[in-house]
């Protein structure tokens, strides 16, 4: 099967540090991984490569098969893979409907012809009235997404990349700066609206990576190492002899 995602020797320096070190790892369709590992591994730095915000010294990145590696980051996005869960994207004055239908109607644009776009926009609402439920916000159709909670904001946050129709998304510690209910709804909001597609999150809290990951890997000072089930990696001696006297959340 063509991996959703697949890393081959992924490295990168900053100056004379070499942050990744050869980094391999194939994501199926419809998978729920999880990247952990402890503070500085260089996570972050990995997502930021695979959406295109800056290039890897080495190495080769294929999204369905497809190399990537060297496109922008629009390019990457219109390809079906998004990164999420950065209220950057939100129109702070437009109401929330309005949010999803503005993503949902880019998607539309992209994938129709010019002759095609004039005929309604039946689909549109449509999509967004689906991702709108789907990211639990039904309630706040009508509310301007400025005044959203945080946790409200993450969730359209989310609801933007389904509008606009991507197949893969990329989460980088989406219950950051949530208490532990919000944390826990959030998860579990991730698990259900994702459904079907394919999901690479980072996310420090285990509980919440043990609830959603089908498989998680392990970086470690730039190397995976371990890849495997919650319950393998959960027994793995590598991985919590790694994990001893460093500053891993666990
Ligand atoms: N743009 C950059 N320039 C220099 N060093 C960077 C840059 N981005 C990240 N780093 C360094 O790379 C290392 C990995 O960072 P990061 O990918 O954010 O780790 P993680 O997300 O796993 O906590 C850190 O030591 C960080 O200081
Ligand atoms: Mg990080």
């Amino acid at each position: 099967m063509i991996p959703a995602l697949a890393l081959y020797g992924i490295q990168k320096r900053f100056g004379a540090t070499q942050i990744l070190r050869g980094v391999d790892l194939a994501i199926e369709p419809g998978e729920r991984h999880a990247l952990i590992g402890p503070n500085g591994a260089g996570k972050s730095t990995l997502f930021n490569l695979i959406a295109g915000g800056a290039r890897p010294n080495a190495g080769r990145i294929d999204l369905f098969g497809a190399e990537i590696t060297r496109l922008a980051p629009a390019a990457i996005t219109r390809r079906g893979l998004a990164r999420s869960f950065q209220t950057t994207s939100v129109f702070a004055r437009l109401s929330v409907f309005d949010n999803l239908r503005c993503a949902a109607m880019l998607a539309e644009r992209d994938r129709t012809r010019w002759w095609q776009r004039f005929s309604g926009s039946s689909t549109v609402d449509a999509r967004a009235g689906q991702v709108l439920e789907a990211v639990g916000l039904s309630a706040r159709r009508r509310t301007q997404a400025g005044t959203l909670s945080y946790a409200e904001q993450r969730a359209l946050d989310l609801g933007l990349a389904l509008a606009g129709g991507a197949h893969t998304l990329l989460l980088d510690e989406p219950t950051a700066g949530m208490n532990r209910a919000e944390a826990a709804r959030a998860i579990e909001l991730i698990r259900t609206a994702t459904a079907g597609r394919t999901l690479l999150m980072v996310e420090h809290d285990m509980d919440a990576v043990f609830a959603i990951a089908d498989r998680i890997s392990v970086l470690v000072q730039g190397r995976i190492i371990a890849t495997g089930t919650p319950a393998a990696i959960r027994a793995d001696a590598a991985v919590r002899a790694a994990y001893l006297g460093d500053g891993f959340r666990a």
